[in-house]
């Protein structure tokens, strides 16, 4: 018989006998890769989890159960993350949502609860696994805790609140001090502000242009501080020169904020605010969209304002004619006809009433 007869029963148990050597080789290989794989996952500093889609967790390392406050990985692994884990429910709802509709979710934003109760913000990236027929058998992920970096933005986000206050009070101080040399015309800029913004929202303008208005409104009689204050009060009706001083004052009012750095062009605003678009205004004779948006809107809600308004020379006109004035003004082609109609809307039919 020939020795290397594959029929040859000695010989079959020999090939049998290397085959069970390999596929041991094999499993030796495989049980070293897992066990490397595994050591990297327990010993990674990112939380690594799997989970039911009902929350049960089914395999946490070390990093995670840290993260959480737990002592071991199989304290964690005894709660149920859906109904502990999330802070709020609706950050649960809207993480099943979106990894059961897309198959994963990358860099998911939450809150969850420590075992101790305190809030921890994290960051996740997770797929879903689905069985044969595509339900959903486990989620697994990691978790990154981004606790200090959120609370850095949220106080980021305050103190930029914090400037914005302070800056509107700074504005409002500045349209105080205003109504000290001029008292006929207190509060005038702020019933000003508020009709602008209300005429920019009415436009159909985002919060962000109706608010950049009300500031310019604020301060766009600021350039009065260069216009002798017995001319402001005084009542009777003004000389031709008189009345050249008092223009001065849209030149002068971009003279003073010119230099401060606004997020939008304000000082311009303040400048053009007496502006026709005929050309018939002051200071530089403006024509149509020479003259920014802004200051047209700036413009109706000034004529109301001031026909509305007492005066050291006149009484009040009443808010009827100020609209029918702004109307006529319209027609003529000195004013926003647009600006006008949304002024009018306020007044007539929306109930918009001076502050
Ligand atoms: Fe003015």
């Amino acid at each position: 018989m020939n020795r290397n007869d594959a029929n040859d029963p000695a010989n079959q148990i020999t090939a049998e006998a290397r085959r069970v050597r390999e596929l041991e080789a094999e499993l030796t290989l495989l049980r070293e890769k897992a066990y490397n794989f595994e050591t990297l996952i327990m010993a990674s500093p990112i939380g690594v989890y799997r989970t039911t889609p009902d929350g049960k967790v089914l395999m946490a390392n070390r990093a995670l159960a840290e993260m959480m406050g737990y002592d071991t990985v199989e304290e964690l692994m005894a709660k149920n993350v859906a109904e502990q884990g999330y802070a709020v429910d609706s950050y649960r709802t809207l993480f099943k949502d979106t990894i059961e509709r897309v198959g994963r979710v990358n860099g998911f934003e939450s809150a969850w609860r420590r075992k101790d109760g305190s809030i921890m913000f994290i960051r996740e990236y997770a797929r879903v696994v689905r069985d044969d027929i595509g339900r959903p058998i486990y989620y697994e992920g990691t978790i990154e805790n981004v606790t200090d970096r959120t609370k850095t933005e949220m106080l980021l986000k305050e103190s930029l609140k914090q400037i914005g206050r302070t800056f509107n009070e700074l504005v409002e101080t500045l349209s105080e001090a205003m109504n000290i040399r001029d008292p006929y015309t207190a509060d005038h800029e702020k019933r000003v502000a508020a009709l602008s913004h209300a005429i920019a929202i009415e436009l159909g303008h985002s919060e962000g242009f109706a608010n950049i208005l009300r500031t310019a409104a604020m301060l766009h009689d600021i350039g009065k501080i260069y216009v002798p204050a017995e001319l402001l009060s005084r009542p009777g009706a003004l000389r031709k020169e008189e009345m050249e001083l008092i223009k001065v004052h849209a030149d002068a009012g971009w003279d003073i904020l010119k230099n401060v750095s606004f997020d939008q062009p304000i000082a311009e605003m303040i400048r053009q605010h007496h502006e026709k678009l005929d050309g018939s205004g002051y200071p530089r004779g403006l024509k149509g969209n020479d003259i920014m948006l802004e200051a047209r809107i700036l413009a109706v809600a000034d004529i109301v304002e001031a026909f509305s308004s007492h005066r050291p020379y006149r009484p009040a006109f009443g808010i009827e004619q100020a609209l029918d004035e702004i109307d006529r003004m319209g027609r003529e082609g000195k004013l926003d006809r647009q600006a006008v109609a949304a002024c009018q809307r306020l007044f007539r039919d929306k109930g918009f009433v001076l502050p």
